[in-house]
């Protein structure tokens, strides 16, 4: 799908926690030539530090605890139809969706994980590459399907891991890494060359 002229993608950003690659999208869908213009913002968890950058951009926000998963998925699904949201970008949410959610949305749902996929699905994907001393890891941006971080791969950013690298500091220098590959991985799709 590409994109002509002044109409941009409505878009939903689902996250659960801090929230830096809601706020990293966010200041990319204000770019005159970006693709999406972000509507809402979605959260399974009301305490998410990132929902404060819905006051700070004046973005419509709505949390659902998941603790119903099938009943808070059929609201989302109304609230989400009911703003013509043609795209959810999935940036650190940490729920499964249900197969019946992502059919609902089919080929307009991406997401990002802090691994080269196909390698390290799931969580803990820093602690595990290191464990395995791999030599790089890195962030995937694929589309979203029932199979758990398994949908087709957009893009992909290698990063070296180093010898005194921890979790924690690879996943900070991984997610400098993420800030850039989402929005590429989206003007990708949805620009005009
Ligand atoms: C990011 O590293 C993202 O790739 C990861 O959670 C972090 C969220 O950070 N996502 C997953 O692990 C999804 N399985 P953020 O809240 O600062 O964007």
């Amino acid at each position: 799908m590409k994109l002509f002229g002044l109409h941009k993608l409505k878009t939903a950003v689902f996250i659960s926690g801090t929230g830096s690659n809601l706020k990293n999208l966010i200041k990319f869908s204000l770019q005159r030539k970006s693709p999406i213009l972000i509507k809402l913002i979605i959260s399974d968890n009301k305490n998410a530090k990132g929902l404060v950058f819905s006051k700070k951009y004046k973005i419509q926000k709505k949390t659902y605890n998941f603790i119903n998963k099938r009943k808070d998925e059929k609201k989302i699904i109304k609230f989400l139809r009911k703003n013509n949201i043609n795209l959810i970008c999935l940036a650190g949410f940490m729920k499964i969706l249900s197969k019946n959610f992502i059919k609902n949305f089919k080929g307009k749902i991406l997401n990002i994980h802090p691994s080269l996929l196909p390698k390290y699905k799931g969580l803990n994907t820093h602690f595990r590459a290191i464990k395995n001393k791999e030599k790089f890891s890195g962030c995937t941006v694929h589309f979203v399907t029932s199979k758990l971080d398994s949908g087709k791969i957009i893009l992909q950013k290698r990063v070296k891991i180093a010898k005194k690298d921890t979790p924690i500091t690879l996943s900070k220098k991984i997610l400098v890494q993420e800030h850039l590959l989402y929005p590429k991985a989206i003007s990708k799709l949805f620009t005009n060359p």
